[in-house]
């Protein structure tokens, strides 16, 4: 960083004068003169002061935002939108209800409640979620409720992670892991999921395994966590008991502890099962299971998250948490907590959203899938999650777009999708590592939470653009 001290100012000026003197014109060398005694040295000394560096280094390197970007991009085009991820249909009835009833209600619900979760939300969520894990959650040491899923990230992340730390990360991952990771000081490592080709081609997200060796050679003793999102965006994949038991058992062996993001939870197609690694043996004191209300009853804009995980471990997400946001809008937490009681009651019956939302989601997963393979982008079929990834290499585009030149070929070809055709995807090296975008520069994610009239509109755009080829 330059320091100029104020005294320096005038010299600087005179000098500047000097440099000018054979150039300008005599009025104008006296405004010059004029200009350094008064307002050019203020102008200097405003200069150098906004010269410092003003931001902290945290910030570096993590600017740029494929949300940020692609909405924004989805939005001046005016597009079929199949890019970000959330439903444009309603949530549940009985949550909109019940989210209605708590702004009606008064005072209470207008005001703030218990910073680490509202009481009936921690509770419900602790009965609920001891029948699924197999053991007694404590609702008021063991959960904290947070400005969604992002939030409960962000306070691991921070509460966990030291300078120097290594964190290993599962590609495909959601984006935000790396700068967390980043901005806590610490340093990401990555494992690819890697397609197990069968007879030249994968079909499923299943096909997409973790090998045990190379997460092995990752780990050394700086490394703190193992972060794992299951069911997996972009990909869909939802791992299976085996694959989160080798996971625990490196978690276990080498002292780790397992960040798992489990926002699609309830979403899995095929017979495909959910398991929650926290609920394996020695896991529970050792693993934070992220959640989301957004995605869990399709209201991504309530923004109810939560962290569950042993009181020793939960106890400093919630040091983040009280010195950062402190606290979750309250009629939308009493929502929420509606939303789980009626669950509780349904758990396992036709009546259970739980139930509804992935039977209507298969059968909008099936007519994308057939639609992308008619049009040549191969899909792969997720087990999991509401996004589906789609090969594109055997589709052959002119990009006529300089700005993008530079770019990877699926961001290439996301932006050349929206601005020809009208259709928003997602580029899915953006899910990536540096070292590792290159294998996956092919692929384009597409999101199906949608109303069947918006997945019927991006057919009738991609099969148009088939028969003009
Ligand atoms: C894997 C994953 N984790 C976390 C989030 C953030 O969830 P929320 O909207 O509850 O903050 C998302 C949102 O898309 C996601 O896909």
């Amino acid at each position: 960083m330059i320091r100029v001290l104020s005294s320096d100012l005038a010299v600087i000026g005179q000098s500047l004068i000097k440099s000018l003197d054979q150039k300008v014109s005599a009025p104008c060398r006296g405004n010059l003169a004029a200009l350094t005694d008064s307002g050019l040295g203020n102008l200097l000394a405003l200069q150098v002061i906004m010269s410092r560096r003003l931001h902290a280094r945290r910030v570096e390197g993590v600017d740029k935002n494929i949300w940020v970007e692609f909405t924004q991009l989805a939005a001046d085009y005016k597009v079929v939108n199949l890019g970000q991820g959330f439903p444009d249909f309603s949530p549940p009835k009985y949550i909109q209800d019940a989210f209605c009833k708590a702004v009606s209600s008064g005072c209470p619900m207008y005001q703030y409640t218990r910073g680490f979760g509202h009481p009936p939300l921690v509770k419900i969520l602790a009965k609920f979620f001891s029948r699924i894990v197999g053991r007694e959650i404590d609702p008021f040491d063991d959960i904290l409720v947070t400005v969604g899923a992002y939030q409960a990230l962000y306070c691991t992340f921070q509460a966990l992670v030291d300078e120097g730390d290594e964190v290993i990360i599962v590609e495909p991952f959601f984006d935000c892991y790396q700068p967390m990771v980043k901005m806590a000081g610490g340093k990401a490592v990555y494992v690819p999921l890697r397609p197990r080709a069968e007879g030249g081609k994968t079909v499923s997200s299943g096909d997409w395994t973790l090998s045990a060796e190379e997460l092995s050679s990752k780990i050394t003793p700086h490394t703190k966590a193992v972060v794992i999102n299951t069911p997996n965006n972009p990909l869909g994949k939802v791992y299976k008991t085996e694959e989160l038991q080798m996971i625990a058992d490196l978690c276990i062996k080498h002292d780790m502890v397992c960040i798992t993001d489990e926002v699609y939870e309830w979403l899995t197609y095929d017979g495909a099962k959910h398991v929650k690694i926290a609920s394996l043996p020695g896991m529970w004191e050792r693993t934070i299971t992220i959640g989301s209300a957004g995605k869990t009853f399709s209201a991504t804009g309530l923004k109810v998250g939560w962290a569950i995980g042993s009181g020793r471990v939960m106890k400093h997400l919630k040091i983040i948490h009280q010195n950062s946001v402190y606290h979750t809008a309250t009629a939308a937490q009493e929502a929420v907590a509606h939303g789980f009681q009626k669950e509780y009651e349904h758990f396992g019956t036709p009546e259970s959203y739980f139930q509804q939302l992935p039977e209507q989601l298969h059968h909008k997963r099936n007519k994308l899938a057939s639609c992308l393979e008619s049009v040549g982008l191969q899909p792969i079929m997720p087990e999991g999650g509401y996004f589906m990834i789609a090969d594109t290499s055997s589709v052959k585009v002119d990009f006529n777009d300089p700005s993008t030149k530079d770019e990877p070929h699926d961001f290439r070809f996301v932006k050349w999708l929206i601005k020809e055709k009208g259709l928003a995807t997602i580029p899915v090296s953006a899910f990536y590592s540096p070292e590792h975008r290159k294998d996956f520069e092919n692929y384009i994610r597409f999101c199906f939470v949608k109303e069947d009239s918006t997945l019927s509109a991006a057919e009738d755009i991609l099969r148009t653009w088939s028969k003009s080829k």
